[in-house]
């Protein structure tokens, strides 16, 4: 028996995403997006993949919800992206009306779901979608933390020339301007990085770790990253589908770790069947400790603005 994965919002990330899983046959796929035939026509492409790639798994587009019903995994990818000179936090009005109303419809159709969220600004919209969905914590995660880590795990392995595999590190905090490279538990081989690269040069890679996003969006000038933000969505679906209980940094609710009392941020986290089974701590020094402070304080400012919207629409 497969799985079945729900993607909203059929745009590159939920293409990519969507095809990704399609060929790696492990689940039945539904896209879904507003735009008239667009989800099917990019399902019935993917389809007719099928028999090159060899696999018998089924993709399906629809601008509905009913097809969603009783899937394994949601990732809601809906919303609009940047454009050049756009922080992600510009987003938060309309994607907080989208992610909202996408919540309420896929968790009334698939109550036992994970759902993972990719929309921006991405922590403020898994708080909501938390909030809209009513699940309980361990099954609503943001994507984010793979993502930035990837990142910086990307330039890292280009300057010191060794395999990405080699890298070991962290990224976490809000995903945004303020995200906290962890200097200090990054490790090339198990050489901690500050032995191999002289601080000036470590934050040069640190800033390009924080832009790495804007980086791509003002060479694309007409969208924003895709392919490693699909690619990280679905580490996160196979650790839960496969019970991988792997380490991974994602937007999860602490709640005690990391002195915070009920609330979404970037931290590792274990995924396995049990959706987010725990928050991992890692120490940090002052500095990281004062940046992820300033971090969490961010992401805090933009909950209140959702906060704030929610009450003014009721
Ligand atoms: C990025 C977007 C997806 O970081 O937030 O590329």
């Amino acid at each position: 028996m497969r799985f079945k994965v729900t993607i909203v919002g059929a745009g590159f990330v939920g293409a990519t995403t969507a095809q990704r899983i399609f060929e790696s046959g492990y689940a039945d796929v539904v896209l879904i997006d507003i735009v008239e035939g667009k989800p099917q026509g990019v399902a019935l492409d993917m389809l007719s993949s099928g028999p090159v790639i060899g696999t018998d798994a089924q993709i399906i587009g629809s601008n509905t919800y009913d097809e969603s019903v009783n899937s394994d995994v949601v990732v809601i990818t809906a919303g609009i992206h940047r454009k050049p000179g756009m922080s992600r936090d510009d987003l938060l009005m309309t994607n907080m009306n989208i992610v909202g109303s996408v919540t309420a419809e896929v968790a009334k159709r698939s109550p036992d779901a994970v759902l993972i969220i990719v929309s921006n600004p991405l922590d403020a919209m898994v708080q909501h979608a938390y909030r809209v969905s009513g699940f309980p914590k361990e099954r609503v995660v943001g994507m984010a933390g793979i993502l930035d880590t990837a990142r910086f795990r990307t330039f890292l392995s280009q300057e010191l020339k060794v395999s990405v595999t080699n890298v070991s590190a962290y990224v976490l905090g809000g995903h945004g301007d303020t995200m906290v490279p962890l200097i200090g538990s990054t490790t090339i081989g198990g050489v901690p990085v500050a032995q191999l690269i002289e601080a000036s040069r470590l934050e040069e890679i640190v800033q390009r770790t924080r832009d790495g996003g804007a980086e791509i969006v003002g060479l694309l000038k007409t969208g924003s990253a895709f392919y490693a933000p699909a690619t990280s969505a679905i580490e996160m679906a196979e650790a839960y589908l496969k019970d991988q209980k792997r380490v991974l940094p994602c937007a999860a609710y602490v709640d005690g770790a990391y002195g915070l009392d009920g609330f979404y941020v970037g931290v590792p986290t274990v995924i396995g069947a049990g959706g987010v089974e725990r928050v991992v701590e890692i120490a940090m020094n002052k500095d990281e400790q004062s940046m992820f402070d300033n971090s969490v304080n961010a992401v805090k400012g933009l909950v209140d603005a959702c906060k704030g919207i929610d009450e003014s629409l009721k």
